[in-house]
């Protein structure tokens, strides 16, 4: 049977993969401290999966557990809020670096060789530098703790295969929107606030004109790339995972009232102090290796509301 490893899995991406690994017939070990994530986000597994609510900086812990031996090891355990990177740059260093490089030293001490060990990292590493789209090899710019974390952990990854000969790679999301994504904080993803405000009637402040265009792309898209990616051969590269379309904010709250059957009461405010203004992914590379995306961004605001409402 193929076992997997999930770490953060009880987050809205790491949740809904972890349900689609379930679904596959994999047997599926998740860590997660619940720091971010939530137990009820895999109600729908929880008697299929085991499951450790552990930080993954007890490396101690962390190696016990790699010593199952795992075919697939998916790293999604994360600070993964920006704004929180900021307010704990240590402690997002110790999470988003330091758990991931120990991870894969011990891979390499111990000789172990999982199918593939793919971490997961952002199109936050772009940074605002003004070149669209970003193709994977486009320039970098990290300007946050949490960027240059995911900046260095992508590398170690990959150099990680290229020098000790271990299967790996690192993709980098772009706008992410879908079930179990926590609409909480005023830095949760766009969507899941606008969901929040079409369901319970509430006002959705808009920062800026809304002609701020973003590379969205539905849960369940990453989730099927993620697995596509990780089953193929190919090994030691990066990879952006969006739809390699953008859309104005203001168009894709239009979108979404239309599927809602709704409109959304919009106050203005000024722009976010360092907001970029357009992003966009180059997804030949995701292409070239043969993934295509199943629902696309109408269907995946239909999918859902369906859920949610
Ligand atoms: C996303 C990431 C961020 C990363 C950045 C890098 C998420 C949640 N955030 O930020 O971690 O650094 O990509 O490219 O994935 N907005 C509103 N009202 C709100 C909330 C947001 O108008 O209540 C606006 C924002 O100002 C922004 C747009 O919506 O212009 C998208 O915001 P958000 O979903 O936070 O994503 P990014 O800013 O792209």
């Amino acid at each position: 049977m193929t076992k997997v490893l999930v770490t953060g899995g009880a987050g809205f991406i790491g949740s809904n993969l972890v349900i689609e690994l379930v679904n596959k017939g994999y047997q599926v070990t998740v860590i997660d401290d619940l720091s971010m994530g939530i137990k009820a986000n895999l109600t729908e597994v929880w008697d299929k999966i085991t499951f450790y609510e552990h930080d993954v900086c007890d490396h101690a812990f962390m190696h016990q557990i790699l010593d199952e031996n795992f075919d697939y090891i998916y790293y999604l355990a994360a600070v993964s809020s920006v704004a929180d990177s900021v307010v704990r740059p240590y402690e997002t260093h110790q999470v988003n670096l330091e758990s991931v490089v120990d991870t894969l030293e011990y891979l390499r001490v111990r000789d172990l060789h999982p199918k593939k060990f793919l971490f997961t990292s952002s199109a936050a590493v772009y940074g605002n530098y003004p070149e669209l789209p970003k193709r994977e090899d486009s320039r970098v710019q990290p300007l946050t703790p949490y960027a240059i974390d995911k900046y260095a952990a992508e590398r170690y990854t990959i150099d990680y295969g290229t020098l000790y000969g271990l299967k790996t790679v690192a993709v980098r999301f772009f706008n992410v929107f879908g079930p179990r994504q926590n609409p909480n904080s005023p830095y949760s993803g766009v969507l899941s606030i606008v969901t929040k405000c079409l369901l319970d009637d509430e006002e959705f402040t808009l920062y800026g004109d809304g002609s701020q265009t973003r590379d969205f792309i539905y849960v369940k898209d990453i989730v099927n790339a993620l697995i596509f990616i990780s089953e193929k051969q190919e090994s030691n590269d990066v990879y952006n995972i969006g739809y390699g379309h953008q859309t104005a904010l203001l168009d894709v709250i239009r979108q979404y009232e239309r599927v809602a059957g709704k409109d959304l009461e919009i106050t203005f405010a000024d722009r976010r102090a360092g907001d970029i203004a357009e992003s966009l992914a180059d997804v030949a590379r995701l292409t070239e290796l043969g993934f295509k995306p199943q629902w696309g961004l109408e269907k995946g605001l239909e999918e859902y509301w369906e859920y949610i409402k």
